[in-house]
């Protein structure tokens, strides 16, 4: 009997032949056309005509990609030529119609937003059955003040004010990719109204995945290798150093088949990489890709510095060939890192900080001897407050009179921060128990003051000064010894707010002047232990980062502020020691240059983010340090710190949760109870937040996924014995067989009943006992079945 080639019976034929295979579809794309919709000129020849921003700035017209532009596979129409006309919509509202309604897997982005700050807004999604979807967006302005973002086009300057004058921030064009819920076929597209905001969204161009329609009335998955990429992250497999290759697979099917187990790949398929100087050590593992889904998995494989392109092979569980995908660029794994930014550029976030998901910060140093700062501000700025204004205008100036006099001066307060009952134990004792993967302590903040040994760079330190230990070594190696498991991250200013070497440097609130005292401006305040250095960033920045690196063994540099430094020599070298000796580290942000993950603070992204992002936040509602006009009933609570975690989760970012202990050492009980709190729900819990990659999300749950599971966490507590989940429109990749279990504080938890109708909805019942046993948030585990 044959069973290629028979349409009609293919069907019917199904069920003789369980070996019946998808082949791969190529990872289609289609541009939808913009330029009727164009009503601005980012792009200029000189700065002098078009007008990206309102007021007259625009992008280097020499610098921007030529269309058709061709990124990770998708091809967008962008200008042949730029600078010379309008290029780009400013998103007010407008109706972007699809030639024909079509099933749409996936919507491609090229913007920007206008101004320096983030941006969002809401795509409206409008089907052939009238019914409306809306889809979360969250954005990039176009560039950002001392620091840097990751971005798909980069110019190194902006024309200002209808000009030649040019901003020598670096000027960026984003690319996004959006999943679109294709339970019915699109009509058009509304974009977002940001008309009236002070960040406007430019859209330059608009491409969009089709969903492949089966021919034949035999169900099978279409699978479509996405993407295949050869990353800079690597694991040790049996000794030898085995390279990372991110494969993200599609199944091009329709929404509407996302309950058919014949429309996902069942029970497993294998993903394999090979090509010339490349084999797989260990396959992906891939058991659940329902239709309208993807799914990512690393393949581990030896690379000796292999040349040319690879191909990705699909097998299913017997071994058999399901299809293969060639074409994908091999990159050798780097063994050595130059201070070349085109090349640091290309690192992304080691494998242990995508799956540690959560990490404590710890603001601690002299400001936590006063540990006071006015209702929402942060109190360990206390000595820049002291002095902005340095009159009654100042809250901060008026508690300092009132407590201390006029004659205390910040410096007064390193000879009270005693550490007395510090024990970096009981630290990592409360982190561990917390639930927490890493931790990041600051070694210098805003007022200079080094809590490690800052060597012949300055003699402002709590080595060389009170209380004359080395803090962030003492914590370092107890967590190296004691807790292994515990990743070890160091914070790191790299300006001074009143160094007087900072001075030839200064900008904004780091001006580097001595400060002026602030009850007699006409006297100069002291800068305990500073010494005669010719240069604030080769003699002082430069050896203290670069200590952090090499002598404290950091794994991640999380600098702060950004402007001027030598970051590129320093990730060099922070890269290369640690590749040496056997371990990934990786650096924020805010160093100037290279990131490797964006830092929002006391903030999240509205959507996920495929890029790697960290939200860092206090557990005080407005500071990191400690502050004690706060009311610690107004510290994050359990619930608090759990749902912002799966929250941030959910759209692939990282938590980073500060403490600000007190100029003892203790991290007082209010604080540290509620971590433990939400660290207890962690260990039940868990299982759905660390490890984790995120899935779409549209409606009021989070989703987040393993190989083998599938997550469900409602922040709202189950009621009446059953608990729906409506996904608006998002497939769940759920099917007969799958097993369902409330976690909770009993580890045998029992698998519930459940069920989904045809439009998608999920209802499963769960006993109000299990409910009740558990605190925060209600994460329902899917197990795949088979
Ligand atoms: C759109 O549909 C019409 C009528 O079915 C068809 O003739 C045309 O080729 C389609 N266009 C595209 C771009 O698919
Ligand atoms: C970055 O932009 C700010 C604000 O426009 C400007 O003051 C600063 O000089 C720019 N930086 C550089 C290096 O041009
Ligand atoms: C799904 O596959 C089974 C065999 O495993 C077959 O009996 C059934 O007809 C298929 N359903 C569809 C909709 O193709
Ligand atoms: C690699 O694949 C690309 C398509 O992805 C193709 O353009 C190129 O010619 C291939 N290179 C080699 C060496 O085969
Ligand atoms: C404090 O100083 C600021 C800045 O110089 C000034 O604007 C403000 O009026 C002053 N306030 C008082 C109460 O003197
Ligand atoms: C330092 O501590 C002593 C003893 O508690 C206290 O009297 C003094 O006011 C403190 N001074 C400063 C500047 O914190
Ligand atoms: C302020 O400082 C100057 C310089 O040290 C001094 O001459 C003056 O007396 C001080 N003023 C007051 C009010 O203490
Ligand atoms: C600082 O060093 C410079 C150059 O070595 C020297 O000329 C100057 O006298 C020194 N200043 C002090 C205060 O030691
Ligand atoms: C500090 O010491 C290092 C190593 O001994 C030396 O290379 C460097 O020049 C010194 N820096 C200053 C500013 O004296
Ligand atoms: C970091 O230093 C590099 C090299 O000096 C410079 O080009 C870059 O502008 C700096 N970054 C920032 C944000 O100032
Ligand atoms: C702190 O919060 C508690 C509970 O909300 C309240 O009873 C108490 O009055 C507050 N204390 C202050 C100083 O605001
Ligand atoms: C936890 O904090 C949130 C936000 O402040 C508050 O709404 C909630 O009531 C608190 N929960 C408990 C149990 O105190």
């Amino acid at each position: 009997m044959r069973v290629f080639g028979v349409p009609l019976l293919c069907g019917a034929l199904f069920s003789y032949f369980r070996t019946v295979k998808s082949s791969l579809v190529t990872f289609p794309s289609a541009v939808l056309p913009l330029s009727s919709l164009f009503n601005n000129q980012a792009a200029s020849l000189d700065g002098t005509t078009g007008n990206f921003d309102g007021y007259g700035a625009t992008y280097a017209a020499e610098y921007l990609p030529e269309g058709p532009w061709l990124y990770n596979g998708i091809s967008y129409d962008l200008p042949s030529t730029w600078g010379q006309s309008q290029d780009n919509v400013i998103a007010e509202g407008q109706v972007v119609k699809l030639l024909n309604a079509t099933y749409v897997h996936e919507l491609h982005i090229v913007y920007a937003g206008d101004s320096s700050g983030g941006i969002a807004g809401t795509f409206s999604l409008n089907y052939a059955d009238n019914s409306v979807k809306y889809l979360k967006f969250t954005g990039k302005g176009w560039w950002k003040w001392a620091s840097l973002d990751f971005a798909e086009i980069r110019t190194p300057y902006h024309f200002e004010e209808y000009s030649s004058s040019k901003n020598w921030n670096s000027s960026h064009v984003y690319q996004i990719s959006l999943s679109v819920p294709s339970r019915a076929p699109l009509e058009s597209i509304t974009l977002p109204d940001t008309s009236s905001t002070s960040n406007r969204l430019h859209i330059f161009a608009l491409s969009m995945t089709p969903s492949f329609e089966p021919s034949c009335s035999l169900l099978v998955p279409q699978i479509s290798v996405r993407s295949a990429q050869f990353s800079t992250r690597w694991e040790d497999v049996n000794g030898q150093r085995a390279q990372a290759v991110a494969i993200t697979l599609a199944n091009l099917l329709p929404g509407n088949y996302a309950t058919s187990s014949n429309a996902s790949i069942h029970p497993r398929y294998e993903i394999s990489v090979a090509g010339e100087g490349v084999s797989t050590v260990t396959p992906g593992l891939v058991y659940r890709l329902a239709s309208a889904d993807q799914a990512r998995v690393d393949v581990l494989v030896l690379n000796n510095e292999g040349t040319g392109n690879a191909t990705v092979t699909i097998k299913d569980e017997f071994g058999n060939i399901v299809g293969t995908s060639v074409g994908w660029p091999i990159i050798p794994l780097r063994t050595e890192w130059t201070a070349d930014a085109d090349v640091l550029g290309t690192r992304e976030t080691p494998t242990w900080w995508n799956q540690a998901k959560y990490g404590i910060f710890i603001h601690w140093g002299i400001y936590s001897v006063p540990a006071w700062g006015p209702p929402s501000s942060y109190a360990e700025w206390y000595n820049w407050d002291l002095h902005n204004p340095p009159n009654s205008s100042s809250k901060t100036w008026v508690h300092h009179l009132d407590t201390y006099g006029k004659d205390v001066v910040y410096d007064d307060f390193i000879a009270n921060f005693t550490a007395s009952t510090w024990n970096p134990s009981a630290w990592l004792d409360l982190f561990t128990e917390a639930g927490a993967k890493y931790f990041v302590i600051v070694t210098k903040h805003h007022d200079g003051y080094g809590l490690f040994d800052t060597k012949n760079t300055t003699h402002r330190s709590s080595v060389h000064l009170n209380p004359h230990r080395d803090f962030v070594k003492e914590l370092m190696d107890t967590a190296k010894s004691d807790y292994p498991d515990m990743h070890r991250g160091t914070y790191y200013s790299l300006p001074e707010w009143f160094n007087p070497d900072y001075s030839k440097y200064g900008f904004g609130s780091w001006p580097g002047n001595l400060a002026h005292n602030a009850f007699n401006t006409s006297e100069l305040e002291p800068y305990t232990g500073i010494l005669n250095i010719s240069d604030y960033i080769e003699d002082l920045q430069y050896p203290q980062i670069l200590s952090l690196a090499l002598d404290y063994d950091t794994e991640i540099m999380w600098c702060d502020i950004g402007g001027p430094n030598k970051t590129l020599d320093f990730a060099a070298q922070f890269y290369n020691n640690a590749m040496q000796n056997g371990y990934q580290v990786t650096l924020n942000d805010r160093c100037g240059a290279v990131p490797d993950f964006d830092t929002p603070e006391y903030a999240t992204f509205g959507s996920l983010s495929t890029r790697s992002w960290e939200t860092s936040e206090g557990m005080d509602p407005n500071s990191y340090g400690l502050n004690t006009a706060t009311n610690a009933s107004e510290y994050k609570n359990g619930t608090t710190i759990i749902q912002t975690l799966v929250d941030v989760v959910s759209k692939n970012g990282n938590y980073l949760l500060d403490v600000g202990p007190t100029a003892e050492g203790d991290i007082i009980a209010p604080m540290a109870d509620n971590l433990l709190a939400a660290g207890k729900w962690l260990k039940y819990a868990g299982d759905c937040v660390y490890a984790t990659r995120p899935k779409i999300r549209l409606g009021s749950f989070r989703f987040l996924t393993t190989p083998k599971t599938f997550c469900i966490i409602a922040f709202n507590k189950p009621s009446d014995g059953q608990f729906t989940v409506d996904a608006g429109g998002a497939a769940l990749p759920i099917q007969e067989g799958d097993n369902i279990v409330l976690l909770g504080p009993s580890r045998n938890s029992q698998s519930l009943q459940w069920n989904i109708d045809e439009s998608g909805v999920l209802t499963v019942v769960v006993p109000q006992d299990q409910v009740d046993q558990v605190d925060y948030a209600w994460a329902f585990q899917v197990t795949y079945s088979g």
